[in-house]
């Protein structure tokens, strides 16, 4: 009697030196050169496996899936190539035509742990990591970790060949990277903008109410409004302290314009005071000078992610009856002696364009606040100052966030303090690499923390040292070159140049260094070779 056959094979493409375990069944399907097929491993029909694929034992391979070159398959996984199986249709038993097949690939290099299942219509990306265990949904970006059910982003993995120094010495290195960290939140991203799409909440909403929350709280603060930009937050929160009109408010002129606009929406005066060299943010020393019996509020930006100095601040204020509202529109995070920004002062502003630590997919802002009755004006005034649905009690603005900005944002902030961590290292390793050059570093003020949304170095010929910056590949910025009271659109409030000394050389001087979470070290160290180079020529 003849030994029963371990292997069906039939009509099936063998690459060279393919390796087949016993008890397998592979039909009309391709297998490349140097792969392995472990034991009790089915492969249907047009599934296509490529070269040096290694496939391990009791695996699924149905009709429709592609697996590139190189790719790695644990024990025990399944794929499956139709969306909504049935077994009947029309109540009669299903044939070949009532079943569509959704093709399925996985690209060069990806691994696949044990006992996953990988649904049909998803691509793997080059590289990707798939975890034991998960079930994969949505399609998965190169170069990425990805784990559970369903399976979610982890983390980015270091493609050994987009990151050896030589790749990276060819390739200019951007300001800042918004497509990096995309790939990162892909899959954390889709479902939640596919939620606000299945549940039509465009404007305002679930999403929108759960981040104002989350965002309050991560900011120590009471409540949060969400707007739909950081200048709208201000206008709103300088509305709210009642200013108008006829009042001044003491701010700097080192700042985004945003911070005086605001100002000038309610109708109030921006009353300009110079900031100080450490820090670059207002200088506590000249604000008494500036207070006036006009003058009804403060507001300290704190610049460049570092925290204004709040106690002498709010001592004045508390001496004249002042409000205080925090323009923390680049400080996500940041704190004061321990306090996060923005729930220090009656009020805090956030801005969340999309270039900010914590920036939307689109326009965003919020106000924080820790007082019941400036929550309220702003929750009406940024809806039409609609109490209910058209009863206006007060003269409103149309500032809502959107739902999808909400949703985006909530992911977002779950990964604000790994960013800002990120960001922290970043900037510790330019102080010590770029610690013997002559140049001025950003300085932390012991015990605040700074979370950098700007590394702004000070250098001599600024715009030629960019320049020579440009010329080597390293894209940088000029975080600001006018400060407000010489731009011209604000002449009409009548300062003039030797105004704001120290405002005024440092928007000569300041060069702002590539500078987000995903910078790389290969990265970083082409930013400070290039500033030394281009140092010794100027
Ligand atoms: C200091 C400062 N204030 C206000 C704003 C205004 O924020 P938005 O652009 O969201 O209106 C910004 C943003 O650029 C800013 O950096």
């Amino acid at each position: 009697m003849s030994e029963p056959s371990k292997q069906s094979v039939e009509n099936v493409r063998l690459g060279a030196n393919v390796r087949l375990a016993d008890f397998i069944n592979l039909y009309s399907c391709e297998i490349g050169e140097n792969s392995r097929i472990g034991a009790f491993v089915e492969v249907q029909k047009n599934a296509r496996i490529g070269k040096n694929v290694k496939i391990s034992s009791h695996t699924f391979f149905c009709e429709g899936v592609i697996i590139e070159d190189d790719v790695f398959v644990g024990h025990n996984v399944s794929f499956i190539n139709d969306k909504y199986p049935r077994a009947t249709a029309n109540g009669l038993p299903q044939t070949e035509e009532d079943w569509e097949c959704v093709p399925t690939l996985v690209k060069r290099g990806a691994s696949i742990g044990t006992s996953s299942t990988i649904l049909c219509g998803v691509t793997i990306g080059e590289n990707a990591i798939i975890g034991a265990g998960s079930v994969v949904t949505h399609d998965v970006p190169a170069n990425t970790v990805i784990a559970g059910s369903p399976a979610r982003y982890l983390r980015q993995i270091n493609d050994i060949r987009t990151t050896t120094a030589e790749a990276d010495d060819k390739r200019p290195v951007p300001f800042l990277d918004l497509q990096a960290q995309y790939r990162t939140i892909e899959l954390e991203i889709q479902p939640a903008i596919q939620r606000v799409l299945n549940n039509c909440s465009y404007v305002l909403g679930a999403d929108v109410a759960g981040f104002e929350k989350e965002f309050a709280a991560y900011q120590q603060a009471a409540s949060g409004i969400a707007v739909n930009s950081g200048t709208s937050a201000l206008h709103l929160a300088l509305l709210a302290a009642g200013i108008g009109p006829g009042d001044e408010v003491i701010t700097v002129p080192f700042t985004f314009v945003a911070t005086t606009a605001a100002i000038l929406y309610t109708g109030a005066k921006p009353v300009f005071v110079d900031v100080e060299p450490r820090t670059l943010t207002m200088d506590v020393d000249m604000i008494e000078a500036a207070i006036t019996p006009r003058t009804r509020c403060i507001l300290p930006v704190h610049i460049h992610g570092q925290a204004a100095d709040m106690d002498p601040i709010m001592e004045i204020a508390k001496k004249h009856g002042l409000t205080i509202i925090e323009d923390a529109c680049q400080a996500h995070g940041a704190e004061y002696k321990g306090r996060r920004v923005g729930s220090i002062g009656d009020m805090g502003c956030f801005s969340f364009y999309p270039g900010k630590n914590l920036g939307a997919y689109g326009e965003g802002g919020i106000v924080v606040t820790n007082n019941p009755a400036h929550e309220k004006t702003i929750r009406l005034m940024r809806d039409w100052g609609a109490e209910t649905k058209y009863n206006h009690t007060l003269k409103g603005y149309n500032y809502r966030m959107e739902g999808i900005q909400g949703a985006v944002l909530r992911v977002k902030l779950r990964h604000l303090e790994s960013w800002t961590e990120a960001r922290r290292r970043h900037a510790a390793q330019y102080n010590r690499l770029l610690a013997d050059v002559d140049i001025r570093l950003p300085e932390e003020i012991f015990p605040n923390r700074h979370v950098y949304h700007i590394y702004a170095v000070r250098v001599p010929r600024r715009d030629k040292f960019q320049q020579s910056l440009t010329a080597r590949g390293v894209h940088t910025g000029i975080h600001y070159p006018i400060p407000v009271h010489l731009q011209p659109a604000y002449a009409d409030l009548g300062y003039k140049p030797g105004d704001f000394p120290y405002s005024e050389s440092i928007a000569n001087e300041m060069l702002s260094l590539p500078m987000f979470p995903e910078l790389t070290a290969g990265q970083q160290d082409i930013v400070v070779k290039s500033v030394r180079e281009v140092f010794k020529t100027l």
